[in-house]
Protein backbone atom coordinates (compact mmCIF):
# COMPACT_ATOMS: atom_id res chain seq x y z
CA UNK A 1 0.00 0.00 0.00
CA UNK A 2 1.02 3.45 -0.90
CA UNK A 3 2.44 5.86 1.97
CA UNK A 4 0.18 8.53 1.67
CA UNK A 5 -2.80 5.73 2.17
CA UNK A 6 -2.47 4.85 5.08
CA UNK A 7 -2.01 7.90 7.28
CA UNK A 8 -5.36 9.07 5.48
CA UNK A 9 -7.08 5.24 6.81
CA UNK A 10 -5.94 6.16 10.19
CA UNK A 11 -7.46 9.54 10.46
CA UNK A 12 -10.56 8.41 8.66
CA UNK A 13 -10.64 5.62 11.79
CA UNK A 14 -10.17 8.65 13.84
CA UNK A 15 -12.82 10.43 12.45
CA UNK A 16 -15.54 7.48 12.50
CA UNK A 17 -14.46 6.04 16.00
CA UNK A 18 -14.90 10.13 17.42
CA UNK A 19 -18.47 10.05 15.52
CA UNK A 20 -19.49 6.99 16.91
CA UNK A 21 -18.12 6.21 20.30
CA UNK A 22 -20.65 9.10 21.70
CA UNK A 23 -23.61 7.33 20.25
CA UNK A 24 -22.50 3.74 21.34
CA UNK A 25 -21.60 5.21 25.02
CA UNK A 26 -25.40 6.65 25.04
CA UNK A 27 -26.56 3.29 24.66
CA UNK A 28 -24.31 0.87 27.12
CA UNK A 29 -26.65 0.06 29.86
CA UNK A 30 -25.08 -1.65 32.43
CA UNK A 31 -27.47 -2.34 35.71
CA UNK A 32 -26.22 -4.30 38.78
CA UNK A 33 -28.81 -6.99 40.05
CA UNK A 34 -27.58 -7.12 44.12
CA UNK A 35 -28.75 -9.65 46.59
CA UNK A 36 -28.72 -10.44 50.29
CA UNK A 37 -28.28 -14.42 49.30
CA UNK A 38 -26.59 -15.54 46.47
CA UNK A 39 -26.67 -19.07 47.10
CA UNK A 40 -30.11 -19.42 47.55
CA UNK A 41 -31.83 -21.11 44.35
CA UNK A 42 -34.61 -17.66 44.31
CA UNK A 43 -31.96 -15.66 44.51
CA UNK A 44 -30.20 -17.40 41.87
CA UNK A 45 -33.10 -17.51 39.73
CA UNK A 46 -33.79 -13.65 40.11
CA UNK A 47 -30.35 -12.91 38.66
CA UNK A 48 -30.53 -15.37 35.50
CA UNK A 49 -33.83 -14.11 34.81
CA UNK A 50 -32.79 -10.45 34.99
CA UNK A 51 -29.77 -11.33 32.91
CA UNK A 52 -31.66 -13.45 29.89
CA UNK A 53 -33.67 -10.17 30.01
CA UNK A 54 -30.55 -8.49 29.53
CA UNK A 55 -29.24 -10.36 26.61
CA UNK A 56 -32.84 -9.80 24.99
CA UNK A 57 -32.86 -5.59 25.32
CA UNK A 58 -29.11 -5.44 25.29
CA UNK A 59 -27.88 -4.02 28.29
CA UNK A 60 -25.90 -6.04 30.53
CA UNK A 61 -26.19 -7.22 34.27
CA UNK A 62 -24.09 -7.22 37.23
CA UNK A 63 -24.70 -9.61 39.67
CA UNK A 64 -23.35 -8.99 43.04
CA UNK A 65 -23.67 -10.25 46.58
CA UNK A 66 -24.74 -7.74 49.24
CA UNK A 67 -24.69 -10.38 52.37
CA UNK A 68 -24.54 -7.29 54.94
CA UNK A 69 -24.02 -3.46 54.96
CA UNK A 70 -20.05 -3.29 54.00
CA UNK A 71 -21.06 -5.52 51.08
CA UNK A 72 -23.75 -3.93 49.80
CA UNK A 73 -21.73 -0.75 49.31
CA UNK A 74 -18.60 -1.58 48.14
CA UNK A 75 -20.94 -3.41 45.49
CA UNK A 76 -22.51 0.18 44.64
CA UNK A 77 -18.46 1.50 44.40
CA UNK A 78 -18.12 -1.09 42.25
CA UNK A 79 -20.99 -0.90 40.21
CA UNK A 80 -20.27 3.04 39.93
CA UNK A 81 -16.53 2.54 38.80
CA UNK A 82 -17.64 0.18 35.62
CA UNK A 83 -20.49 3.12 34.64
CA UNK A 84 -23.73 1.45 35.74
CA UNK A 85 -26.73 3.36 35.94
CA UNK A 86 -28.56 1.76 38.34
CA UNK A 87 -29.19 -1.37 40.25
CA UNK A 88 -31.85 -3.46 41.88
CA UNK A 89 -31.48 -4.59 45.38
CA UNK A 90 -32.75 -7.40 47.75
CA UNK A 91 -31.12 -5.65 50.86
CA UNK A 92 -29.48 -7.92 53.61
CA UNK A 93 -31.20 -5.33 56.35
CA UNK A 94 -33.96 -3.28 54.95
CA UNK A 95 -33.17 -0.31 57.32
CA UNK A 96 -30.25 -0.03 55.45
CA UNK A 97 -32.62 1.61 53.17
CA UNK A 98 -31.82 5.18 53.82
CA UNK A 99 -27.26 4.50 53.42
CA UNK A 100 -28.19 2.70 50.46
CA UNK A 101 -30.03 5.63 48.68
CA UNK A 102 -27.63 8.15 49.77
CA UNK A 103 -25.00 6.06 48.41
CA UNK A 104 -26.58 5.56 45.06
CA UNK A 105 -27.17 9.38 44.98
CA UNK A 106 -23.80 10.32 45.08
CA UNK A 107 -23.20 8.57 42.37
CA UNK A 108 -26.25 9.73 40.34
CA UNK A 109 -27.74 5.77 40.01
CA UNK A 110 -31.54 5.00 39.81
CA UNK A 111 -32.90 1.97 42.43
CA UNK A 112 -35.25 -0.17 42.59
CA UNK A 113 -35.78 -2.95 45.61
CA UNK A 114 -37.31 -6.77 45.26
CA UNK A 115 -38.52 -8.87 47.18
CA UNK A 116 -37.69 -6.38 50.51
CA UNK A 117 -38.60 -2.72 50.64
CA UNK A 118 -36.61 -0.37 52.22
CA UNK A 119 -37.65 1.24 55.73
CA UNK A 120 -37.14 5.00 56.13
CA UNK A 121 -35.81 6.53 59.61
CA UNK A 122 -39.24 6.45 60.66
CA UNK A 123 -39.80 2.92 60.05
CA UNK A 124 -42.24 3.27 57.87
CA UNK A 125 -41.19 1.73 54.17
CA UNK A 126 -39.29 4.12 51.58
CA UNK A 127 -42.45 4.93 49.07
CA UNK A 128 -40.22 6.67 46.54
CA UNK A 129 -37.67 3.85 46.19
CA UNK A 130 -40.24 1.82 43.34
CA UNK A 131 -40.62 -1.61 44.67
CA UNK A 132 -41.94 -4.93 43.48
CA UNK A 133 -42.47 -7.84 46.28
CA UNK A 134 -44.75 -10.54 46.82
CA UNK A 135 -48.25 -9.74 48.71
CA UNK A 136 -46.96 -10.95 51.75
CA UNK A 137 -50.10 -10.99 53.84
CA UNK A 138 -52.26 -12.80 51.15
CA UNK A 139 -49.84 -15.60 50.28
CA UNK A 140 -49.59 -15.82 54.02
CA UNK A 141 -53.28 -17.29 54.32
CA UNK A 142 -52.68 -19.49 51.31
CA UNK A 143 -49.90 -21.15 53.43
CA UNK A 144 -52.25 -21.18 56.43
CA UNK A 145 -55.17 -22.20 53.93
CA UNK A 146 -53.72 -24.82 52.72
CA UNK A 147 -52.65 -26.30 56.09
CA UNK A 148 -55.81 -26.50 57.12
CA UNK A 149 -56.88 -28.44 54.10
CA UNK A 150 -54.45 -30.69 54.47
CA UNK A 151 -54.52 -30.98 58.27
CA UNK A 152 -58.51 -31.80 57.11
CA UNK A 153 -57.73 -34.62 54.91
CA UNK A 154 -55.36 -36.36 57.18
CA UNK A 155 -58.42 -36.19 59.67
CA UNK A 156 -56.45 -34.00 62.67
CA UNK A 157 -58.46 -32.64 65.33
CA UNK A 158 -57.35 -28.61 64.99
CA UNK A 159 -57.72 -28.69 68.42
CA UNK A 160 -55.21 -31.12 69.11
CA UNK A 161 -52.30 -29.53 66.57
CA UNK A 162 -48.83 -27.47 67.62
CA UNK A 163 -47.66 -24.80 64.62
CA UNK A 164 -44.12 -24.24 64.75
CA UNK A 165 -43.85 -20.44 63.57
CA UNK A 166 -40.17 -19.51 62.26
CA UNK A 167 -40.44 -15.50 62.59
CA UNK A 168 -38.52 -12.83 61.39
CA UNK A 169 -40.22 -10.16 63.03
CA UNK A 170 -37.71 -7.57 61.80
CA UNK A 171 -38.46 -8.01 58.28
CA UNK A 172 -42.07 -6.83 57.49
CA UNK A 173 -42.83 -8.76 54.40
CA UNK A 174 -42.00 -11.74 56.91
CA UNK A 175 -44.10 -11.04 59.72
CA UNK A 176 -46.99 -10.30 57.21
CA UNK A 177 -46.20 -13.85 55.64
CA UNK A 178 -46.31 -15.28 59.27
CA UNK A 179 -49.44 -13.17 60.49
CA UNK A 180 -51.57 -14.52 57.01
CA UNK A 181 -50.77 -17.86 57.95
CA UNK A 182 -51.42 -17.67 61.66
CA UNK A 183 -54.91 -15.83 60.72
CA UNK A 184 -56.17 -18.31 58.28
CA UNK A 185 -55.39 -21.40 61.08
CA UNK A 186 -56.96 -19.43 63.55
CA UNK A 187 -60.05 -19.14 60.90
CA UNK A 188 -59.45 -22.86 60.54
CA UNK A 189 -60.10 -23.48 63.98
CA UNK A 190 -56.58 -23.70 65.28
CA UNK A 191 -55.83 -23.36 69.06
CA UNK A 192 -54.15 -19.67 69.33
CA UNK A 193 -52.10 -21.35 72.36
CA UNK A 194 -50.82 -24.17 70.32
CA UNK A 195 -48.81 -21.70 68.46
CA UNK A 196 -44.64 -21.27 69.01
CA UNK A 197 -42.34 -18.79 67.82
CA UNK A 198 -39.05 -19.90 66.76
CA UNK A 199 -37.70 -16.43 66.17
CA UNK A 200 -34.54 -16.80 63.27
CA UNK A 201 -31.79 -14.60 63.08
CA UNK A 202 -31.43 -15.07 59.01
CA UNK A 203 -33.82 -16.11 56.17
CA UNK A 204 -32.35 -19.30 55.73
CA UNK A 205 -32.18 -23.44 56.27
CA UNK A 206 -29.55 -23.26 59.03
CA UNK A 207 -31.00 -20.61 61.03
CA UNK A 208 -34.71 -22.05 60.87
CA UNK A 209 -33.27 -25.14 61.84
CA UNK A 210 -31.62 -23.73 65.01
CA UNK A 211 -34.26 -21.44 66.28
CA UNK A 212 -36.80 -24.83 65.30
CA UNK A 213 -34.86 -27.99 67.38
CA UNK A 214 -35.49 -25.98 70.91
CA UNK A 215 -39.46 -25.71 70.46
CA UNK A 216 -39.52 -29.30 69.68
CA UNK A 217 -38.17 -30.62 72.50
CA UNK A 218 -39.98 -28.01 74.63
CA UNK A 219 -43.24 -29.18 73.55
CA UNK A 220 -42.68 -32.82 73.31
CA UNK A 221 -46.66 -33.73 74.39
CA UNK A 222 -47.73 -33.26 71.10
CA UNK A 223 -48.16 -35.68 68.04
CA UNK A 224 -48.96 -33.18 65.06
CA UNK A 225 -47.47 -30.39 63.95
CA UNK A 226 -47.79 -27.76 61.20
CA UNK A 227 -44.96 -25.43 60.20
CA UNK A 228 -44.72 -22.32 58.59
CA UNK A 229 -42.35 -19.40 58.19
CA UNK A 230 -41.13 -16.53 55.65
CA UNK A 231 -39.93 -18.94 52.68
CA UNK A 232 -39.31 -22.53 52.48
CA UNK A 233 -35.24 -22.76 52.89
CA UNK A 234 -36.56 -22.16 56.36
CA UNK A 235 -39.68 -24.35 56.24
CA UNK A 236 -36.98 -26.94 55.41
CA UNK A 237 -34.72 -26.15 58.43
CA UNK A 238 -38.28 -26.74 60.35
CA UNK A 239 -38.64 -30.00 59.18
CA UNK A 240 -35.44 -31.35 59.31
CA UNK A 241 -35.24 -30.39 63.36
CA UNK A 242 -38.85 -32.52 63.32
CA UNK A 243 -36.84 -35.64 62.19
CA UNK A 244 -34.44 -34.91 64.05
CA UNK A 245 -36.35 -34.66 66.93
CA UNK A 246 -37.89 -38.44 65.62
CA UNK A 247 -41.03 -36.85 64.34
CA UNK A 248 -42.34 -39.15 60.99
CA UNK A 249 -43.70 -36.97 57.72
CA UNK A 250 -47.49 -38.23 58.39
CA UNK A 251 -47.10 -36.10 61.99
CA UNK A 252 -46.14 -32.96 60.09
CA UNK A 253 -47.43 -30.80 57.84
CA UNK A 254 -44.80 -27.95 56.23
CA UNK A 255 -45.70 -25.35 54.00
CA UNK A 256 -43.64 -22.70 52.31
CA UNK A 257 -43.03 -19.72 50.28
CA UNK A 258 -41.39 -19.58 47.31
CA UNK A 259 -40.99 -22.43 44.80
CA UNK A 260 -37.31 -22.51 43.96
CA UNK A 261 -35.13 -25.39 43.52
CA UNK A 262 -34.92 -26.03 47.35
CA UNK A 263 -38.44 -27.24 46.72
CA UNK A 264 -37.84 -28.81 43.69
CA UNK A 265 -35.38 -30.75 45.51
CA UNK A 266 -37.26 -32.12 48.24
CA UNK A 267 -40.42 -32.91 45.97
CA UNK A 268 -37.48 -34.54 44.00
CA UNK A 269 -37.08 -37.10 46.78
CA UNK A 270 -38.40 -40.57 46.54
CA UNK A 271 -40.04 -40.34 49.16
CA UNK A 272 -42.43 -37.70 50.63
CA UNK A 273 -41.02 -36.13 54.12
CA UNK A 274 -42.85 -33.20 56.21
CA UNK A 275 -42.67 -30.54 53.73
CA UNK A 276 -45.89 -30.93 52.39
CA UNK A 277 -46.12 -27.97 49.43
CA UNK A 278 -45.12 -24.37 49.44
CA UNK A 279 -47.10 -21.42 47.44
CA UNK A 280 -45.03 -20.23 44.22
CA UNK A 281 -44.28 -16.97 43.01
CA UNK A 282 -41.79 -16.63 39.86
CA UNK A 283 -38.80 -15.60 40.85
CA UNK A 284 -38.32 -15.50 36.76
CA UNK A 285 -40.88 -12.79 36.81
CA UNK A 286 -39.52 -10.84 39.54
CA UNK A 287 -35.90 -10.78 38.35
CA UNK A 288 -37.11 -9.92 35.31
CA UNK A 289 -40.06 -7.35 36.14
CA UNK A 290 -37.57 -5.24 38.31
CA UNK A 291 -34.84 -5.18 35.74
CA UNK A 292 -37.12 -4.26 33.04
CA UNK A 293 -38.42 -1.57 35.28
CA UNK A 294 -35.09 -0.10 35.92
CA UNK A 295 -34.19 -0.32 32.52
CA UNK A 296 -37.50 1.60 31.25
CA UNK A 297 -36.54 4.38 34.16
CA UNK A 298 -32.59 4.38 32.88
CA UNK A 299 -33.24 4.76 29.26
CA UNK A 300 -36.80 6.71 28.90
CA UNK A 301 -37.13 8.17 32.11
CA UNK A 302 -40.12 6.33 33.18
CA UNK A 303 -40.14 5.95 37.02
CA UNK A 304 -41.70 2.56 37.94
CA UNK A 305 -44.76 2.11 39.39
CA UNK A 306 -44.26 2.78 43.54
CA UNK A 307 -45.16 -0.65 44.50
CA UNK A 308 -45.58 -4.01 42.32
CA UNK A 309 -46.99 -7.19 44.78
CA UNK A 310 -47.49 -10.23 43.11
CA UNK A 311 -49.23 -13.62 43.33
CA UNK A 312 -48.81 -17.06 44.39
CA UNK A 313 -49.70 -21.10 43.75
CA UNK A 314 -50.17 -23.57 45.48
CA UNK A 315 -47.29 -26.56 44.42
CA UNK A 316 -47.07 -29.75 45.94
CA UNK A 317 -45.68 -33.43 45.21
CA UNK A 318 -48.07 -33.75 42.70
CA UNK A 319 -48.25 -30.88 40.66
CA UNK A 320 -45.01 -29.03 41.47
CA UNK A 321 -44.03 -29.91 37.58
CA UNK A 322 -46.72 -28.17 36.18
CA UNK A 323 -46.91 -25.46 38.88
CA UNK A 324 -43.07 -24.79 37.35
CA UNK A 325 -43.56 -24.76 33.58
CA UNK A 326 -46.57 -23.07 34.36
CA UNK A 327 -44.58 -20.12 36.14
CA UNK A 328 -41.21 -20.05 33.37
CA UNK A 329 -39.46 -21.55 36.52
C1 LIG B 1 -37.54 -12.64 51.00
C2 LIG B 1 -37.13 -14.05 51.34
C3 LIG B 1 -36.83 -14.83 50.07
C4 LIG B 1 -38.00 -14.74 49.13
C5 LIG B 1 -38.28 -13.32 48.81
C6 LIG B 1 -39.47 -13.24 47.90
O1 LIG B 1 -36.45 -11.93 50.54
O2 LIG B 1 -35.97 -14.05 52.17
O3 LIG B 1 -36.60 -16.18 50.37
O4 LIG B 1 -39.13 -15.30 49.75
O5 LIG B 1 -38.56 -12.61 50.02
O6 LIG B 1 -40.01 -11.97 47.77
Amino acid sequence: MNRKVIPSLLALGVSLSLCFTPALAQDEVKIGFIVKKPEQAWFINEQDAATKLGQEKGFEVVRLAGEDGQQVLSAIDNLNSQGAQGFVICPPDVRLGPAIVNRAKQYGMKVVTVDDQFLGADGKPMADVPHLGMSGYKIGRQVGEAIAAEMKRRGWDPQEVAALRISNNELPTAKARTDGATDALLDAGFVKQNIFDAPQQNTDTSSAFAAASPVFSKNGRFEHWVIYALNEESVLGGVRASEQYGLSPEQVIGVGINGSGAAFAEFSRQKPTGFYGTVAVSSTMHGRQSADNLYTWITQDKKPPANTETTGTLMTRDNWQQVRADLGL
